[in-house]
């Protein structure tokens, strides 16, 4: 089902998973300004949504997303220093912060070419699984540039020293199976089966408790920048603040069904959750 019209997104719900497809496939789905106003949006709708459970990025045609896009975003941009920062920030707002700690489970299914600033919302998303022959670069280097915005910051935490240094100074693309043994993503699959995979995933986060999944990213994430003082302190008020805050209250209702009835080993699976 589609939602709102966006000029350069799409957004496609079914099933409790929703789809934000970047929609430019003629340039490759290379982010505009306008593209980052209606990312923005778009994931600001799919926030608050009740149906939609999981986010899943994608890229209509044969790209995932080519990057910024070099004619509009940085070359129509110099002598307009208003939109410049307008665009820049909505960028910004979109590929990390948004995303980073997006309120519900995120998935990047990359189906195709994945360049430069791209490589932002992909690091930024929980979960990533590629097309095999999906093709990814920091193809800064060959055109005069270096990883900038936030990628080289953000390559810190999902790519070795090695591998990032190399493939930042290289430029050379490589392809999601290469992207998978470097645990840049979670696996990669013929591109065929690239959907099914990804729903898979999709439906394995749903029978968990929604409350407690965006809790446990927010905490995994955000503690990986805090000493252990602030960390531990941080999480006991987390897991008050959840326990508090969890309509379905997840863990007196997990402890339950283990302890009381007998009806499940969470070493094995999640509680059962009582239909809405
Ligand atoms: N910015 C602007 N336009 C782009 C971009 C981009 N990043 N990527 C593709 N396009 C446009 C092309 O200019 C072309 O437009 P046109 O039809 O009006 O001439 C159209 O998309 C198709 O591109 P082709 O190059 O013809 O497509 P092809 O499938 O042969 O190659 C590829 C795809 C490999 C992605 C190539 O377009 C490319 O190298 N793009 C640039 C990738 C890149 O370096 N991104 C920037 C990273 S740096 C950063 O994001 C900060």
């Amino acid at each position: 089902m589609a939602t709102k019209n966006y000029q350069t997104v799409k957004v496609e719900k079914e099933d409790g998973i929703a789809w934000m497809i970047l929609n430019r496939p003629e340039k490759r789905n290379a982010m505009n300004p306008q593209l980052h106003y209606d990312a923005l949006d778009a994931l600001n709708e799919i926030a608050t949504d009740k149906e939609s459970h999981v986010l899943v990025l994608t890229g209509a045609g044969n790209s995932w997303c080519a990057g910024q896009d070099l004619k509009e975003y940085f070359r129509a941009l110099e002598n307009n220093p208003a939109e410049r920062r307008k665009a820049g920030w909505a960028s910004q707002e979109w590929r990390w912060r948004l995303l980073f700690t997006y309120p519900k489970p995120t998935i990047a299914m990359v189906n195709g070419f994945c360049f430069g600033g791209a490589f932002t919302p992909l690091i930024a998303c929980d979960f990533a699984i590629a097309a095999e022959d999906a093709l990814f670069g920091l193809s800064e280097i060959n055109w005069g540039i270096f990883p900038g915005g936030l990628v080289s910051r953000v390559l810190a935490d999902a790519l070795s020293y090695r591998d990032a240094m190399y493939y930042i100074m290289t430029g050379d693309p490589f392809d999601g199976k290469k992207a998978a043994e470097m645990r840049l993503i979670n696996y990669a699959v013929p591109k065929e089966k690239l959907r099914e995979e990804t729903v898979k995933l999709a439906q394995k986060l749903m029978e968990k408790n929604p409350a407690t999944l965006r809790a446990a990213k927010e905490v995994y994430k955000l503690c990986r920048n805090m000493d252990y003082v602030q960390a531990e302190d941080y999480m006991m008020a987390k897991g008050n603040a959840l326990r508090a805050a969890d309509p379905e209250k997840g863990r007196e209702e997990g402890i339950k069904q283990f302890i009381d009835d007998k009806t499940y080993r969470p070493g094995l699976g999640p509680y059962k959750r009582k239909k809405a």
